[in-house]
């Protein structure tokens, strides 16, 4: 629909469309896609759109509280930015966007081993903590080299992703020569995607520079070669990762520790076991096995299954307050925001960021008062209807 007014963007899918008209379009759909038929990616969100709350009225709710604690600290709502990988490509500097943003609104960061920024530069921009993304690589000492980093940069959380044992098939990547032998023609209209997209080349392409990923940038021969870094992640990511790697991670770190990406009830147990923390329950935001369920709906599972023993969490598909409230209600103890916080940062800088998050908020309170609670531990499956 065009208007002759200017409208403020109020949603994830407003920032997404400002995120669409500032980027290139291969960066655009590198963060908007998810794997083969993205089936996945849409019943994520779909799901979502389908929990029904129910309406309580006469409860007093004049002092609705979102606060709460996740991984131990306090947080001022349920929900922390998830890992992204090269954030930074994205917005200038997007990793450091993403933590002021998040430390204004009082909510955690999570640094993706695949940064442009490295965790010293997270360091340097903001005194809180934030949690660190770790892929296994094959150089396992190379992993030891990272948590230590970690840990000097002040980080106590580890969210450790599991889900990506192969990188799953991301069609669009193909088809706009992300991954891939791009034709002569593709690359030409990689340059004219370039070309029409000034304010991304001006802030991000070059002021936004070194481009690197920061926290891998002493494996590769030049930290400025991005191609380099491809080739080293190709050759390090690591498939034969199994239970008992958790157990050594567990053994060499000693902060809390996540397993990021289980959908099933006996994986999360399995990662009780071996000492986790916590759990995410997550499908990479329909970015790996595509075919499998929303994460909404194999959260009541895994939360029965391990939800008093170790902390859970959720992402994939969460557009509002109001999925954050349908969430908690269902199980978890808090969410990740994955496609939404990059939106805002590359759509509308550090600003627009705190703008979405601060309205995420605001649904949150709205909704737990018209469904009649006042605190998020009052949350409960109570305020589903089933
Ligand atoms: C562009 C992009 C890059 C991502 N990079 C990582 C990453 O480096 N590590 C990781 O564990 N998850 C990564 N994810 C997955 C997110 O952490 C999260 O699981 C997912 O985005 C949640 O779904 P949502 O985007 O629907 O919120 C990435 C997601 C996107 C969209």
């Amino acid at each position: 629909m065009s208007r002759s007014y200017d409208v403020a963007p109020v949603t994830p899918i407003d920032y997404r469309r400002l995120a669409e008209k500032r980027l290139p379009r291969f960066l655009f759909d590198y963060i908007d896609g998810g794997a083969n038929d993205e089936q996945t990616m849409a019943a994520n969100v779909a799901d979502f759109a389908a929990v029904r709350l129910r309406q309580r009225v006469m409860r007093d709710v004049s002092g609705v509280d979102t606060s709460t604690t996740l991984a131990g600290r306090p947080a001022a709502m349920p929900l922390a930015l998830a890992p992204v990988g090269m954030a930074g490509m994205f917005a200038r500097r997007g990793e450091v966007i993403g933590i002021r943003a998040a430390d204004r609104l009082g909510i955690p960061f999570s640094l993706s081993t695949l940064g442009v920024c490295a965790m010293e530069e997270l360091r340097a921009a903001s005194p809180s903590q934030f949690w660190f993304q770790l892929y296994m690589m094959r150089d396992r000492n190379a992993v030891q080299r990272l948590l230590g980093r970690a840990r000097a940069a002040g980080c106590d959380t580890l969210l450790f992703t599991v889900d990506l044992a192969v990188p799953g098939a991301r069609h669009r990547d193909v088809r706009v020569g992300m991954i891939g032998r791009p034709t002569l023609k593709m690359k030409l209209g990689k340059v004219r995607q370039l070309v029409t997209r000034p304010g991304w080349i001006r802030d991000v392409g070059l002021r936004g520079k070194p481009h690197t990923i920061g926290n891998l940038s002493d494996v590769v021969p030049d930290p400025t070669d991005l191609n380099a870094y491809k080739t080293w992640i190709d050759s390090q990511f690591d498939p034969s990762v199994t239970w008992k790697d958790i157990e050594w991670l567990r053994r060499i770190w000693d902060g809390k520790l996540y397993i990021k990406g289980v959908l099933e009830p006996d994986d999360a147990r399995a990662a009780a076991d071996t000492g986790a923390d916590g759990v995410v329950v997550s499908n990479h935001g329909g970015r790996q096995l595509d075919g499998v369920a929303s994460s909404i709906s194999k959260l009541p599972g895994v939360a029965a299954a391990v939800g008093e023993r170790v902390e859970v969490l959720l992402d994939g598909g969460v557009r509002s307050g109001i999925d954050v409230l349908k969430a908690v209600a269902l199980g978890a103890r808090g969410v990740l925001i994955g496609r939404p916080w990059v939106w805002a940062a590359a759509g509308a800088g550090q600003q627009g960021l705190v703008d979405m998050l601060e309205n995420f908020r605001r649904e949150l309170q709205v909704g737990m008062a018209l469904a009649g609670v006042a605190r998020v531990a009052d949350v409960g499956p109570g305020i589903i209807d089933a």
